[in-house]
């Protein structure tokens, strides 16, 4: 019996942890990468799993090719079933990473996700694959999930699938706007041609 509570006590404990760093791992990754203060004021606690075509996971900062990344990915994260979401993916290293510039290239925006299915929502700037300057260092693409306090009449213009001057505004003047608050799931990789 003494034995069996110790047992309990120790899988607590590890399991408990173990949640801990990996929840760590996403916000240190973000600090560590710049990404917070860069784009956001405020570090996803969360990981946003996002799947490429060919098993092409998106892992804090692992590099991927423009090659795996034209086409959208698949977007999962846990969410509840009875708010809405809004998922952002920018580009904060346009023209170049070293360019003191602060500018930022909105790839890809979605609002009023309703729980996970971010096919049943609105669509406010298709999806633009990387497009990393040859011969520069690696961009890093980032992806950020925000939940909403309901559900938003967003008055955006429809962002086709090609470059616009609309598109090279900070994210967080977005997030301010309808008031997202902080993301809480998070990813990004680094890409380079
Ligand atoms: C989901 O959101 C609803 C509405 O805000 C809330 O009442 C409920 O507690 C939430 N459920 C979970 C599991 O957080």
């Amino acid at each position: 019996m003494k034995t069996h509570k110790i047992i309990i006590f120790v899988f607590i404990l590890l399991t408990s942890k173990a949640n801990l760093a990996y929840s760590n791992d996403v916000a240190s990754a973000f600090r560590c990468s710049k990404l917070v203060p860069n784009i956001t004021p405020c570090a996803p606690t969360r990981e946003l799993q996002v799947s490429y075509p060919q098993g092409n996971f998106v892992y804090l900062g692992k590099m991927l090719t423009p090659a795996e990344t034209v086409k959208a990915p698949g977007i999962e994260f846990i969410a509840n079933s009875s708010k809405y979401y809004t998922l952002i993916m920018v580009d904060p290293d346009i023209p170049i990473p070293s360019n003191t510039t602060p500018s930022e290239f909105r790839h890809w925006i979605i609002g009023n996700i309703p729980g996970d299915d971010i096919y049943s929502a609105e669509t406010l700037a298709d999806y633009i694959s990387p497009m990393p300057v040859p011969g520069s260092e690696a961009h890093r693409y980032t992806f950020l999930v925000y939940e909403q306090k309901g559900y938003i009449k967003f008055k955006e213009p429809k962002l086709k699938a090609i470059p616009s001057p609309a598109r090279f505004v900070p994210i967080q003047k977005f997030v301010d706007k309808y008031d997202l608050g902080c993301p809480l799931f998070g990813n990004y990789f680094r890409s380079a041609l």
